[in-house]
């Protein structure tokens, strides 16, 4: 897509090439839709102040996330089902991850096996659900493990799935080439039901698959299984934040999944300062949900993140036109960071984060 000048270009044309189902899957948040809206107007808020005369003159925007090489404080957010939008998937978004220089965080709920996306070469994190039964995470982190992944990412804000509107009046199913590959390779049960009346296909299928009553308990647990770096996604509340860091953790990730979860959540980026406040000095802090430019990274950082996680905007990029698609997403992504850096008189993603804002 060589007319695009942002990735509201590729939001555009994805959703005029999508199927309305997939695409309302893709887009839609819970309920009615008040966390999605917040998200971006919360970001929207964020006034910057840049500073002069710092001499720079231009900025580098390479980082390391998690002690992984990045050449841009961002990685690719877990997202589930990445077929429904490409044919090519999760092998497309690591490959335009791996060109660029990112990390690529692999969903259990991946419609490829770990296998098969780590042979892509990108630096792999894997993204764990708490799937009901001990025995069968235990075999998912041993799998993540040997196929090379670099860090464990749990997601802890998904007792079950959020009300989302949109999927429940489309009576939204996967089509029968998507599955969830790791599930169906491990022989674990991916049995669809059929969801009840007013239910979405995925939503029956992720409570039969998930574990509810997930506790601090099970995050030690984890904690003691695995000697990767260990990063608890889906944290609003400062006092959550201190446990996971007391628990081990290594970074937390202030997301409010996009706004798919519990609607009437506060804006990621709005929750953002107080969590810095409580743990910045203690783990890395990872922020998501409403990321659509090189300003809201830069926004991000300055409000005290140390990267952020890009998530709708790569399927917009893999449905537009696969990897390249992807690639260029989040090639606009990189020079639209180096241009804001430079403007705020920031050499790097370091110097951000001292910037001041209103
Ligand atoms: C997600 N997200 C998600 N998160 C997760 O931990 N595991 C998953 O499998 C998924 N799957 C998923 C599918 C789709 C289609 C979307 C849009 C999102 C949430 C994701 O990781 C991230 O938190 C949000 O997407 C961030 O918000 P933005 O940037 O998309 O607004």
């Amino acid at each position: 897509m060589n007319d695009a000048v942002n990735l509201a270009d590729f939001e555009l044309r994805a959703e005029s090439l999508l199927p309305k189902g997939v695409w309302d899957f893709i887009a839609g948040g819970s309920g009615d839709e008040t966390t999605l809206a917040a998200n971006r107007a919360a970001l929207d808020a964020v006034a910057l102040l840049p500073r002069v005369l710092a001499g720079s003159g231009g900025a580098d925007t390479g980082s390391q996330l998690l002690k992984c090489e990045a050449s841009l404080p961002v990685a690719a957010a877990p997202m589930a089902y990445q077929r429904l939008v490409h044919p090519d998937g999760e092998l497309a978004l690591a490959a335009a991850a791996r060109d660029i220089g990112i990390p690529y965080v692999a969903s259990v709920l991946s419609s490829a096996t770990i296998e098969e996306i780590t042979e892509v070469g990108a630096v792999t994190w894997f993204q764990l659900y708490w799937l009901r039964d001990r025995s069968q995470v235990d075999a998912m982190v041993a799998r993540a493990e040997a196929a090379g992944c670099q860090v464990l990412m749990v997601t802890v804000d998904v007792p079950v799935l959020g009300r989302r509107l949109r999927d429940v009046r489309n009576a939204f199913r996967l089509p029968a080439e998507v599955v969830a590959a790791n599930l169906v390779s491990g022989g674990f049960s991916t049995a669809h039901s059929n969801p009840l009346r007013g239910e979405s296909a995925i939503a029956a299928h992720t409570q039969e698959i998930f574990a509810s009553a997930l506790g601090w308990a099970d995050l030690e647990w984890l904690r003691e299984r695995t000697t990767l770096p260990l990063v608890v996604k889906g944290i609003l509340d400062p006092r959550d934040a201190v446990r996971a860091v007391e628990t081990g953790a290594d970074a937390v990730v202030v997301s409010n999944h996009g706004g798919r979860q519990l609607d009437g959540a506060a804006a990621s980026a709005a929750a953002l300062p107080a969590i810095v406040d409580a743990v910045g000095s203690r783990c890395e802090v990872l922020l998501d949900s409403g990321i659509r430019s090189g300003t809201d990274v830069l926004r991000a950082l300055a409000l005290g993140a140390s990267g952020v996680l890009l998530g709708r905007p790569l399927l917009w990029g893999l449905a537009v036109d696969g990897a390249h698609g992807a690639h260029q997403v989040l090639s606009l992504l990189l020079s639209e960071l180096r241009d804001a850096l430079t403007l705020a008189g920031c050499a790097n993603p370091a110097a951000a984060r001292t910037l001041a804002v209103l």
